[in-house]
């Protein structure tokens, strides 16, 4: 670029100063010429004075004149009467444009190589006053301008080839290096440097270039910044997402997976840009999708099984074309499972309070043929313990579902040493009955935030499992101390243990260990859901410990202060 500024300028200057030369040498040919002409003519004014004033005779007269002029005395007719070359018979001159225009006008001159000497000559014809032509010639000659002029202008053109070379080097530099500078800006804005300007130049064409330039470059920053805000909260949206989102293109590319789908999918590779199909798990999905219309539902294996809600929907680009499409997982394993617990809450519930209510309904309906008084008394404690059965049945039920409606809870001081103390005596009969030693023991008296009765059915249920699955002469103990801020509850018994399969279930409500000896001691399988929510709903924690034939130990940590179990 630089290269074709200077050549193209130092071309325009050689152009100008030949064309500069030639016209001044033209000019000076003239002007030479003009000169000669007008030599010739003085010399013709010359000779006709002497010819005619002076009457000296033609023939010496011309004879007698210098050697670098040629006369020629023309007659009328174009005869050549006399030549001062000298030569004889010389042909007519009639036709001669400087002879033709003396005699219409009384002048005339011409340039042209002369058929006689063949040179070029320069003729001046001037009329007599008896009609005859005189005539002057001389050679044109070369312009001769010396050798000292042909150094001065090679000097002179090397000067100026210098100079102009000079000159258009800084043209040059000065309007290629805001184009160089923002070259080199572009290049590092396409590398992401979006906040690289141009220097805005005084020059008016060149300083709007530059202003325009930085016009562009900060919209495109602005830009920038905005889809990179945009990218970053949708980011942020997806990641934080429960739900699995991925996209595909077209071409069947993935082009957004969010890691909630790449966990469910354990798929732990970056899977960008990769074909859809190419994933075995996406691919069986995208298929479901394609034979079944609306929303899915599908439950997956592997990793982990899980259920999940499928729904896709296209993405249309810019005319609405369809340019992907995005599938949307949605994790209902939780869900479904409430709802198998539901149903299966509703069928226990209805099977609980159906065999209470049968033998009700048979042993009364027997009752009314019974006329022996002790089977009679027999069959009526048995109708008695089956509907206090039901109304203990229906109260656990009424209480879980109270403790589940956390609004209802209340916010009340509990002096657990007291609570426990009435507890304890509440529950030591049962345990005397039993030959069992019941021991409470705290060392300092404490205190705590939340609902009084549910601290009581907590530590009651635990007691009142502890001595009921110990069997004669055990022993069952309640410790209670503090750790921290928290209040630790453990409830131990030298009891029969709970087999180690069934210590994760204990908790679920109806569950028993052995349901045909459990419900014959009376159990309805809610005390330990009972406490279970409770402790949730204080903010806490509980945890179990057995061995079969040794014992068991629960251990519940609660919370003293409001705050910790605000949070829950
Ligand atoms: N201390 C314990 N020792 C051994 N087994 C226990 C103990 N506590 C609970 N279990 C077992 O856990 C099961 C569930 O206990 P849960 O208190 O929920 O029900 P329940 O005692 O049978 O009936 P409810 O308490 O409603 O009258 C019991 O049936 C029993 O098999
Ligand atoms: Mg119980």
């Amino acid at each position: 670029m630089s290269r074709r500024i200077i050549v193209s300028f130092l071309a325009g200057i050689i152009v100008a100063m030949f064309f500069l030369t030639s016209s001044f040498l033209l000019i000076s040919s003239l002007e030479k010429i003009n000169l000669v002409k007008e030599k010739l003519k003085t010399n013709n004014e010359l000779l006709i004075n002497y010819m005619e004033v002076d009457r000296i005779n033609n023939t010496s007269l011309l004879v007698s004149v210098m050697d670098s002029i040629r006369v020629t005395l023309i007659d009328k007719n174009g005869d050549v009467l006399f030549d001062s070359s000298g030569k004889r018979g010389l042909e007519n001159h009639l036709d001669r444009l400087e002879v033709q225009e003396a005699m219409e006008s009384g002048q005339g001159s011409d340039i042209r190589i002369s058929k006689t000497l063949n040179t070029q000559m320069v003729y001046y014809a001037t009329r007599l006053s008896d009609g005859k032509i005189l005539r002057s010639s001389t050679e044109a000659g070369s312009l001769n301008l010396g050798g000292g002029f042909v150094k001065y202008m090679l000097g002179t053109f090397a000067f100026v080839i210098l100079v102009s070379y000079l000159i258009s080097r800084k043209i040059a530099d000065y309007l290629l290096e805001p184009i160089q500078e923002m070259t080199f800006a572009t290049d590092r804005i396409a590398n992401g440097e979006y906040t690289r300007r141009v220097r805005v130049r005084s020059d008016a064409e060149l300083g709007k270039l530059g202003m325009n330039f930085n016009n562009m470059a900060e919209r495109l920053e602005t830009t920038f910044i905005e889809n990179e805000e945009k990218q970053n909260r949708l980011e942020a949206i997806l990641k934080s997402m429960n739900s699995g989102v991925f996209a595909y293109d077209n071409a069947d590319k993935i082009i957004m997976i969010n890691p909630f789908c790449k966990q469910l999918f354990g798929i732990s590779d970056n899977v960008i840009g990769k074909g859809v199909y190419e994933i075995k798990e996406l691919r069986e999905l995208i298929f479901m999708l394609n034979d079944e219309e609306d929303i899915l539902e599908v439950q997956i294996e592997e990793p982990i099984r899980k259920d999940i809600r499928i729904k896709s929907a296209e993405i249309l680009g810019e005319r609405g074309s369809l340019v992907g499409t995005v599938v949307v997982l949605e994790d209902i394993t939780d869900l479904k499972k409430l709802e198998k617990m539901r149903s299966q809450f509703v069928a226990n519930v209805s099977h609980e309070l159906k065999t209470p209510l049968t033998s009700i309904k048979g042993f009364s309906e027997t009752l009314k043929f019974v006329k022996d008084e002790s089977t009679r008394n027999k069959f009526l404690d048995i109708i008695n313990d089956e509907s206090e059965r039901l109304t203990r049945l229906i109260n656990d039920i009424l209480t879980l579902s109270s403790i589940e409606q956390v609004k209802s809870l209340k916010n009340e001081e509990i002096d657990i040493s007291y609570e426990s103390e009435k507890v304890y005596h509440l529950l030591n009969p049962k345990a005397e009955a039993k030959n069992i030693t019941l021991s409470l023991t705290q060392k300092e008296p404490l205190f705590m935030l939340g609902d009084v009765d549910l601290y009581n059915q907590l530590l009651l249920n635990l007691v009142d499992n502890a001595i009921k699955y110990t069997r004669e002469n055990g022993e069952v103990q309640i410790r209670i101390e503090r750790e921290d801020t928290l209040i630790k509850v453990v409830v131990s018994d030298t009891g029969i243990g709970i087999p180690e399969k069934h210590l994760n279930r204990i908790f679920e409500r109806f569950y028993r260990v052995d349901k045909a000896r459990d419900r014959a001691m009376g159990g309805t399988g809610l005390g330990l859901a009972i406490v279970k929510h409770i402790v949730l709903s204080m903010g806490g924690t509980i945890e179990v410990s057995s061995e079969i034939g040794k014992g068991t130990q629960f251990v519940v940590y609660l919370p003293m202060y409001k705050e910790s179990y605000d949070e829950e």
